[in-house]
């Protein structure tokens, strides 16, 4: 089974994923041969994004298993949580890793009878995730493009891509998707301190699409929303709560506070998968904290005083007060979220 997007490429017997961390200058590709590479690519950015790195990650959990072919049933089944922890370990926030890894899961356990069932079922799960996405993904643009009109001007904060995802992206799959149904469509992109998913690939992405495309640095979103230039934000995420409270890339938060003052609508797009029921509130969502050196340096170079102390959060959370839509496959979500997500799910939350 084989499946190629412009994020990665499954070959059957390894991962091929293009390294996010040398974009835009060269487009390089890392091949992971084991679960271990697999966790090593989350964990050093060579792949990003939410439904991204849980899509790779189950098919971490193929080559896992492949890896450890050669035990049988409970004994596979035993040595597989290692495999399970390693990738799980690599990043806290975005829930759709978690998610991934429990549907694979699931697999293992209903079939650890005979390996090779177990293989071949693993790797088209594995498969049906990736494939799902991209449906998916285009689903949430069909809905969401509802939302812009011709001659619309978007604000975005970092990538919410076709890198971020299998392929499509989410936030940038609503803009693809108004595009196509022959909307012209205007995108200021925040740079994204410190990683700067913003100015690296987004701005990439959509300057390849033909959108016409402006990069400001984070700290110019405020003012260039009090001038009028934008009618709507829209970003992805990496976990949302059952309350609708929204965790993504740091300075969400504050470009969402600033929406809401200049009474620009502020609209999250992702898929059901990002939605963690499970957590009440935003206050439970793990934060991950990366290294320091992406704050004091610039491409290598230091720019910060020495000895000076660094927070480096790489998310934040916005209160669902501050969200006017969530945009997924099944629908446009409006608040309360309390109670459009609960029939979401009831209705089964599934595409
Ligand atoms: O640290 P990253 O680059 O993995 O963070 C990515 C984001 O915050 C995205 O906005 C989010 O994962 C949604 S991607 C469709």
């Amino acid at each position: 089974m084989n499946l190629k997007t412009i994020t990665m490429e499954w070959t059957g017997d390894s991962l091929i994923l293009v390294d996010q961390r040398k974009l835009p200058h060269v487009v390089e590709h890392v091949e992971c041969k084991s679960y271990q590479d697999v966790a090593r690519a989350i964990k050093e950015m060579i792949v990003r994004g939410a439904p991204a790195i849980g899509a790779v990650a189950a098919f971490g959990f193929v080559l896992g298993a492949k890896q450890l072919a050669h035990l049988e049933g409970k004994n596979l089944v035993e040595s597989m949580e290692v495999v399970h922890k390693t990738l799980a370990c690599t990043r806290p926030t975005a829930v759709n890793l978690f998610w991934a890894l429990e549907r694979m899961r699931r697999k293992l356990d209903n079939n650890a009878d005979d390996v090779d069932t177990l293989l071949s079922v693993l790797e088209q799960e594995a498969v049906k995730i990736a494939e799902e996405d991209i449906q998916v993904n285009r689903a949430i643009g069909m809905h969401g493009q509802t939302l812009l009109k011709d001659g619309d001007t978007v604000l975005t904060h970092c990538n919410a891509g076709a890198l971020a995802t299998v392929d499509y992206g989410t936030a940038l799959g609503v803009i693809r998707a108004a595009v196509e149904n022959g909307k012209k469509i205007k995108v200021y992109v925040d740079e994204t301190r410190p990683y700067l998913q913003g100015a690296r690939l987004t701005a990439w992405e959509l300057v390849q699409l033909g959108v016409e495309t402006i990069l400001i640095t984070d700290n110019m979103a405020g003012w260039v929303m009090k001038q009028g230039k934008v009618d709507a934000v829209i970003v992805g995420a990496d976990r949302i709560a059952a309350n609708g409270d929204v965790a993504n890339k740091i300075g969400t938060y504050s470009v969402a506070v600033l929406a809401n003052r200049n009474g620009v609508p502020f609209y999250v797009a992702a898929p059901i998968s990002t939605i963690d029921v499970k957590i009440k509130d935003g206050s439970e969502i793990p934060i991950e904290e990366r290294s320091h050196e992406e704050v004091t340096h610039l491409n290598g170079k230091r720019i910060a005083a020495e000895g000076v102390r660094v927070f480096n959060p790489a998310f934040d959370v916005t209160e669902h007060e501050l969200v006017n839509a969530i945009i997924t496959q099944n629908g446009i979500l409006r608040p309360p979220y309390q109670e459009s997500i609960k029939k979401l799910f009831l209705q089964g939350g599934k595409m």
